[in-house]
């Protein structure tokens, strides 16, 4: 019997249209893995819960956190890095894999969730962040990061730490990887942004070299919600996203869950 890692992202299941997707989503084999790249939901209860429900059904289930995540409100209990690393402690403890954990190894592929968020390097050239925030205000082009995140914790300097993390844990692997992040490793995809001023919020410039660099089979992400593969470099770079109900009616019809990998 062969066994299949899927990969899936941007679930939210906040959306009931999602969450019932999300209720019909079981293994084709109980030896099958998932992969869920962030964007769950923005109350943790809810995230544990349904990834707990998932790890139920499958033999292992691989989580790295989205901006969604992150989000809280001035009274929540848990407000940035400290929201993180809560998170991480309940989803260890129904047996789901984080970021923090070791790197599962799937058919002879390192599996790597990594969470290396965003540093507003994504921009024109010619712009400096700051000429850029600006730029992105004046469009109305911005994401709720700067409302539910931004004010709790300072993103870059914790991005430039998560790459310096993510970076050293890679540099000891062997052999091939499978990259997973919640936001692109490269530019590339967000240039079929509408607004192109939301590239600010979905990635980082320094992450650019990991796909080659760390022998990626592929990079698994999502963020964008326009899921689609992308070959950078000569390496797939898939938005695995489900997306808001909404937005899925304007996409193509497409096999959901996508297998990430196969093992006869
Ligand atoms: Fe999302």
């Amino acid at each position: 019997m062969s066994r299949t890692l899927w990969v899936v992202s941007d679930l939210h299941v906040t959306w009931s249209a999602n969450r019932k997707r999300v209720e019909r989503l079981h293994p084709a084999d109980p030896g099958d893995w998932l992969i869920v790249a962030g964007d769950v939901a923005e109350d943790i209860d809810v995230v544990v819960d349904t990834l707990a429900t998932l790890r139920r059904r499958f033999s292992r289930v691989i989580f790295t956190p989205g901006n969604h995540e992150l989000f809280a409100k001035r009274h929540d209990r848990f407000r940035g890095r400290e929201r993180y690393r809560v998170l991480v402690e309940l989803l260890r403890a129904v047996g789901v894999d984080t970021p923090e954990d070791p790197y599962p190894v799937f058919g002879g592929v390192t599996i790597a969730p990594l969470f290396t968020l965003y540093d507003y390097s994504f921009r024109d050239p010619g712009h400096t962040a700051t000429q850029a925030m600006n730029a992105a205000r004046t469009a109305r082009a911005m994401l709720d990061d700067t409302l539910y995140i931004e004010p709790f914790v300072d993103v870059a300097t914790w991005c430039q730490e998560r790459v310096a993390y993510s970076r050293k844990r890679l540099e000891q692997i062997d052999g091939p990887t499978l990259l997973v992040n919640h936001w692109p490793l490269v530019v590339e995809p967000t240039h079929a942004l509408r607004q192109p001023e939301l590239a600010l919020w979905c990635g980082a410039t320094s992450t650019r070299d990991f796909a080659t660099r760390y022998q990626a089979v592929a990079v698994i992400h999502g963020h964008l919600h326009m899921p689609r593969e992308l070959i950078v470099e000569g390496i797939p770079h898939v938005d695995v996203s489900l997306g808001y109900p909404f937005e899925q009616r304007y996409q193509h019809p497409r096999a959901w869950p996508l297998p990430g990998l196969r093992i006869a």
